[in-house]
């Protein structure tokens, strides 16, 4: 939906990965005071989205309203937008949603008026229940159930489009059905490749590095999605935590910050903030970059940067350092090309050729390469 929506992928925060169920209006009012004061904003991360857990009940109508926890959406929306910043809500194509509130399902136009009154900016739409309404009408026929689910995706889509808002659409069902190909089709502007992220580095890498052969299905507009960051929630070491943003910016990912915004050390502040990493994430061209080569646990991926440069990561998967070569012809620059580190902020030095360095153990070495 909104074909001008998503022209690089989204960047903000969600509420999903620190607080989950527990999220209240008074924590997002304090994610989009955090993010303005930390600088966060001004560095692109704009979307300040609500995830499951705030629905109450229909009234006589049908119209969805809010829980205890979410006394006026329209005044928190309102509280978001006068900060610059926009908002983003979640649903559910099924009766309920993944954690057994109120969805969408016989109320799809009816809740994206709703959204759109409220000032929403942006829609996640978990297929949660909506697995057993395909079940149950599609007698045990795949062909049947995956068209329901399409059919499900696109009707939102529609009714979103309906109120005239431009609302980000984003699809989550988990990857299923090779999501990527037919995403656009439905009006999604991502859609999650994967199951759910947990804050654990052997998640993190299982999700990322599998990500390896998407790039060609990703454009301005509509995105690959591995789903939200965790940096900053503690079960990482700040070199994986380095590895996961760099990885998701080779990747063109969504960068939406998973943790508790009001609370942050300066190293997680320096790791969301690294404005030359998330310049090869927000590249205009919006090309997805892809797997050059893995040899045991050392992987070297590669990002199309606008103006012929390239953004490269040398990732280390290993449990202990390793030393990695980087020969600058095998990801296309002659030996007279300029090479910098993007995480030690300097110009560096290729010899004959190749580039030789120390990657930390499960970390990373992120260099843009311009000719
Ligand atoms: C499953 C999704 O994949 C998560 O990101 C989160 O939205 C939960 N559902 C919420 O119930």
């Amino acid at each position: 939906s909104a074909q001008t929506a998503a022209a690089t992928p989204p960047m903000g925060w969600n509420s999903w990965n620190h607080f989950a169920g527990k999220v209240t209006d008074a924590d997002v009012r304090a994610a989009a005071d955090a993010i303005v004061s930390s600088g966060m904003r001004d560095a692109g991360y704009i979307y300040v989205n609500i995830d499951d857990t705030w629905q109450g009940q229909r009234d006589a109508q049908g119209v969805i309203h809010a829980n205890s926890k979410f006394p006026d959406m329209k005044a928190l929306a309102d509280y978001v937008h006068a900060k610059g910043l926009k908002i983003g809500i979640y649903s559910s194509p099924g009766p309920k949603t993944c954690a057994g509130y109120e969805g969408s399902y016989g109320h799809e136009e009816q809740d994206a008026k709703t959204y759109a009154a409220w000032g929403m900016d942006y829609l996640k739409y978990d297929l949660c229940s909506f697995r057993k309404i395909m079940q149950q009408e599609s007698n045990g026929d795949p062909q049947k159930a995956f068209d329901m689910e399409k059919a499900a995706y696109q009707k939102m889509n529609r009714a979103i489009e309906a109120t005239g808002r431009p609302i980000v659409y984003s699809l989550c069902q988990y990857g299923w059905n090779k999501v990527w190909e037919w995403g656009t089709d439905v009006g999604g502007n991502l859609w999650r490749t994967t199951g759910d992220i947990s804050d654990h580095y052997s998640r993190m890498e299982e999700i990322g590095f599998a990500q390896a052969g998407l790039s060609k299905y990703a454009a301005p507009g509509h995105w690959n999605d591995p789903d939200m960051l965790e940096v900053g929630n503690g079960g990482m070491t700040a070199d994986e935590y380095r590895q996961h943003m760099s990885l998701w910016a080779i990747l063109a990912a969504p960068l939406l910050a998973g943790n508790d915004l009001s609370k942050m050390t300066p190293e997680t502040l320096s790791i969301l903030l690294n404005k030359e990493v998330i310049a090869v994430d927000q590249d205009a061209m919006g090309k997805q970059g892809d797997r050059v080569s893995a040899v045991g646990p050392n992987e070297i991926w590669a990002k199309p940067l606008s103006g012929g440069a390239k953004a490269v990561a040398l990732f280390n998967r290993a449990e202990s350092p390793l030393p990695m070569t980087l020969h600058l012809s095998e990801v296309g620059f002659e030996e007279n090309a300029k090479l910098r580190d993007l995480w030690a902020h300097k110009d560096v030095t290729a010899s004959d050729g190749s580039y030789t360095v120390v990657v930390p153990r499960h970390g990373v070495v992120m260099l843009k390469i311009t000719p």
